[in-house]
């Protein structure tokens, strides 16, 4: 529907038509990206499903393959749902998936590709023999889903696990296996938090304490810590603890208690879920894709046609200075999609005050900006709003002290339509900051039929870090990182005046008792142009 195409995105991984939901399996084989997803060929909707596949030199510029595989057997008639794959040490590929058979029992299910030579890999192959595996006693046979590469054990086992619940207690199950055929349950869980309910696209994967460089999923020893994400289907979103992995019973306890899986820290603040990592060996790198879908309503999806991007992907790693902290930041390849710059230096933004950001078209940009807080002002202040939270908050249109200041990005001349992208900075009443990273949609439409929040957390920010943000925009994409990537926010919204040459970029600061200098780079974005496969009708 041309009416809506405004909408669609320019540089963000989609298909050209109908619904998409999680990442899977991604890898790289034979200086190819590969990336799968769960596709609905036949609507905008989410049914039907089955694996979509794409391949690409760099993870930015995509070309699409034919579906990999197909709701073709009993055991994965009723959706070829969600999976991953692991790289054996002689190269070749293995893919476990979920397959929701004709009676909607969830069971585990092997295929791998029909030719190891072809470095496209466009044909797979289901074992003959599946499926590998079905809901052990005492596990629903609606809650056994989303199996993980699998990692080696020091006895030379692959060990994998999978998302369950007991109750409404939210569990990752563990197996061993030599063959990927048979496997063997281990007792109990390598994790467990109460009234977290079903984990899905449960990932557990190696982070290094001392380097930024990514590990292979099977590296353990010293020097090592092991992060569990599980996506919660009870909140829908994605959640990650960094703790420690006991490899001989099997387990993991995380660092902080009160902060585990499923009641702590999330990989992102807006819209986006089904996360799965994947060590590129091609760049020593861990690469952590993630769906983000519409919140407008169903019926607009129908009508446009299609329904969810891909985040683009992000590098991922531990934050040494924190400690407490994961850090995602795009992969170093978006960059090749910038075109013209424009820098702006020292812009001093006076409480109260929008400053217009001359850039140009406003819907494809790489925003890099920096916020120097008055040093006096900050001690000055009196403390009192510690319990802020950006959720709860009046959003950008606040008045505290020190907050809120920002971005207003896809904004049109009159703010009739705008989407901030701001701190917040909270002095409690003992004089220690908060500083809070949100971003409002409340008013990024004038359309109703659109959700519209205020999203956000806080963000650490450590003695002597000036304040920093990067925000990728791309139509009715935002995605904003902060500090590096210690917080990110991803937001769907749908502009109806703020498109095309009227999208315009702002500062702003709202702040009653401080002034901010920014300084900033901006770069225009290029389409990624994903191309379709050839067919001969064309
Ligand atoms: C997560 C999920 C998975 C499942 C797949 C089905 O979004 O529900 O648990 O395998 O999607 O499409």
């Amino acid at each position: 529907n041309s009416m809506l195409s405004w909408q669609r995105t320019a540089f963000h991984f989609q298909p050209e038509k109908n619904w998409m939901n999680d990442p899977n399996g991604p890898l790289f084989y034979k200086g190819w990206y590969h990336f799968f997803y769960q596709y609905n060929p036949n609507a905008a909707v989410w049914g039907d499903i089955v694996w979509g596949h794409a391949v690409s030199r760099d993870m930015i510029h995509w070309l699409h393959l034919p579906l990999a595989m197909v709701a073709d057997q009993w055991y994965d008639e009723n959706g070829v749902w969600t999976g991953s794959a692991t790289i054996l040490p002689d190269g070749k590929i293995v893919m476990l998936y979920t397959g929701s058979t004709k009676e909607a029992v969830q069971v585990q299910n092997l295929a791998y590709p029909a030719d190891h030579n072809d470095p496209l890999l466009i044909k797979w192959v289901k074992y003959s023999g599946n499926p590998v595996l079905v809901p052990p006693p005492g596990i629903d046979d609606k809650d056994f889903r989303d199996p993980t590469t699998a990692w080696l054990t020091s006895e030379g086992k692959w060990r994998i696990t999978i998302g369950s619940k007991i109750n409404k207690t939210g569990i990752a199950l563990v197996y061993d296996t030599t063959d990927f055929i048979n496997y063997e349950k281990i007792d109990g869980w390598l994790h467990a938090v109460p009234n977290t309910g079903m984990w899905e696209c449960v990932d557990f994967f190696p982070v290094s304490k001392t380097e930024g460089n990514g590990l292979d999923t099977s590296v353990n020893g010293p020097g090592i810590k092991h992060v569990v994400k599980a996506s919660m289907d009870d909140d829908r979103h994605d959640y990650y603890a960094i703790g420690t992995y006991y490899e001989k019973n099997a387990t993991w306890v995380p660092d902080h208690p009160e902060i585990d899986v499923g009641i702590g820290l999330r990989y992102d603040y807006g819209i986006y879920y089904a996360a799965k990592t994947f060590y590129d060996q091609n760049k020593s790198r861990r690469v952590l894709w993630g769906w983000i879908g519409e919140s407008d309503s169903e019926a607009a999806d129908v009508q446009k046609g299609w329904a969810s991007v891909q985040s683009i992907p992000r590098t991922i790693a531990f934050d040494y200075k924190t400690g407490t902290h994961l850090l995602q930041w795009p992969v170093k390849e978006i960059e090749s999609l910038r075109l013209t710059s424009n820098e702006f230096n020292q812009v001093t933004v006076l409480p109260g005050s929008v400053v217009p950001l001359e850039v140009g078209s406003a819907t494809q940009l790489d925003i890099m900006a920096e916020f120097e807080v008055d040093k006096d002002a900050l001690e000055k202040a009196t403390g009192s709003n510690a319990t802020f939270s950006c959720q709860t908050s009046n959003g950008a249109s606040e008045h505290g002290a020190l907050g809120p200041f920002g971005l207003l990005v896809l904004a049109d001349m009159r703010l009739r339509e705008q989407t901030p992208v701001y701190f917040y900075i909270a002095k409690g009443s003992d004089g220690n900051l908060n500083t809070f990273f949100c971003n409002d949609i409340t008013r990024s439409s004038v359309a109703y039929d659109v959700e519209k929040h205020i999203y956000g957390s806080s963000v650490p920010v450590l003695k002597d870090e000036k304040l920093s943000v990067r925000i990728l925009v791309d139509h009715s994409i935002v995605e904003s990182f902060a500090q590096g990537g210690r917080t990110v926010i991803t937001s769907r919204v749908y502009p109806t005046e703020a498109i095309y040459g009227a999208a315009k970029l702002f500062l702003f600061n709202n702040a009653t008792d401080v002034s901010v200098t920014a300084s900033l780079k901006i770069w225009e974005m290029n389409s990624a142009f994903i191309r379709p496969f050839p067919t001969d009708e064309m």
